[in-house]
């Protein structure tokens, strides 16, 4: 495919560039898939009012997330293994998101180090928390992220026990892959990942090995989630984090109305609906179904952003028009990096850019912080 053109031609080019455990690890959902499946399918439920012979020059899709200026309100989301996909993965996409003008999330469970990424970049990215059982190793990812010069604080609500993904229980995967004749076959076959893989020295956890208390070697996240993710976390200790942190926090992992109250009570700057990409709750909800219900509720009192099953620029602005402030692609940016590196990472913001412009055009807009529900079907 030489023109990729839409986020499912990168998909299936990344199917083809990286080793199947790790293209199964990103397009994976818990059990069935079902709330995976209803993240992507919901949004073609919802329909736009085509309006015409209004002026479309001069439009704009800038707008703000957290009082942070950002070119399209599309932010990458923290993605655990991002560096599994293309060597360096988490590097190159933090580079793609910076020059794009959107911002950048860093996971916990990054293969690049929070370090690494500070290294070669020139603005603030985000950082997603994972707290753990260790408190100690907490507060040093905090102040970690601190000296990096972070400028925002994800908090992860929904992942103290890890939902099952049977591909990766079946795939055996784990960070350095392991060497059994299945996984050399499954690297074998994808030999440009392999050469750029052999050039890089960052291929395990990079915030966990030598910083955590006893970890000099570790391969299994469904091992170390087991152990160390907190399923004592509660909403008390959102208000220890926010302490320590002190700077703007965000709230990721709301499904639930009555879970948006109890966050927008902790002072956090915004809440994240999101059930992580379909791949803890099967069953749950899609993130876009919650949307209004969740804005209704706590919109007044805090930003409200979204993420879950954005494939398009369309789905995009269907988000903001139910009141989202701002959205995250998990899944498309993998699929671009897999795909091509960063310039993969680049066209998936482009792909979404383009498609979301001319949708606003035609929708009869021209400033997305203009976009409301009045571009929904039946909803004027
Ligand atoms: C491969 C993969 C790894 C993920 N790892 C993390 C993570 O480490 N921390 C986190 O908060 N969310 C994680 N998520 C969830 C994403 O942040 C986000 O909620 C989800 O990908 C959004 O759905 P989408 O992929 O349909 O855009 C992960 C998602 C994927 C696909």
């Amino acid at each position: 495919m030489a023109n990729p053109l839409t986020i499912a031609d990168l998909k299936s080019l990344a199917q083809r560039r990286v080793p199947k455990m790790f293209f199964d690890y990103a397009d994976s959902g818990a059990w069935t898939e079902s709330t995976y499946q209803a993240n992507e399918s919901d949004f073609a439920k919802i329909k736009l009012r085509q309006r015409v012979l209004v002026d479309m020059t001069n439009r704009t899709l800038e707008t703000t997330m957290i009082g942070q200026k950002v070119s399209m309100p599309v932010a990458l989301a923290p993605t655990g293994m991002t560096g599994m996909q293309h060597a360096d993965g988490e590097m190159l996409a933090a580079r793609a998101a910076e020059e794009f003008g959107v911002p950048f999330t860093l996971s916990t469970m990054s293969i690049c180090s929070i370090e690494d990424v500070a290294s070669v970049t020139t603005k603030p990215f985000w950082f997603q928390l994972y707290v753990m059982r260790d408190k100690d190793f907490v507060l040093n990812l905090i102040n970690r992220a601190k000296a990096a010069k972070c400028s925002a604080l994800v908090l992860t609500a929904d992942l103290q026990i890890l939902g099952q993904r049977h591909k990766d229980l079946r795939n055996g995967l784990s960070a350095p892959p392991k060497f059994t004749p299945k996984h050399i076959w499954q690297m074998a076959t994808r030999p440009f990942w392999c050469l750029d893989m052999l050039q890089t020295k960052r291929r395990t956890f990079g915030n966990i090995v030598g910083h955590a208390k006893n970890v000099s070697d570790l391969s299994s996240l469904s091992s170390w989630t087991a152990e160390q993710f907190d399923p004592q976390l509660s909403w008390a200790d959102v208000a220890w984090i926010k302490e320590q942190w002190g700077g703007p926090l965000i709230i990721k992992g709301i499904c639930d109305v009555e879970d948006a109250k109890s966050a927008a009570e902790t002072g956090a700057d915004a809440i994240i609906v999101s059930n992580h990409g379909g791949r803890q709750l099967d069953g749950a909800p899609s993130s876009i179904s919650m949307l209004e219900p969740i804005v209704d509720a706590v919109g007044h009192k805090i930003e409200v952003h979204l993420d879950g099953g954005i494939r398009s620029g369309q789905d995009v602005l269907k988000a903001i028009a139910l009141g989202a402030k701002g959205t995250y692609i998990g899944r498309p940016f993998l699929y671009g990096l897999g795909a091509m590196g960063k310039e993969g990472v680049t066209l998936a913001l482009n792909i979404l850019r383009k498609e979301m412009d001319v949708t606003m055009a035609l929708c009869g807009k021209r400033d997305i912080k203009d976009v409301n529900a009045s571009i929904l079907l039946g909803r004027q």
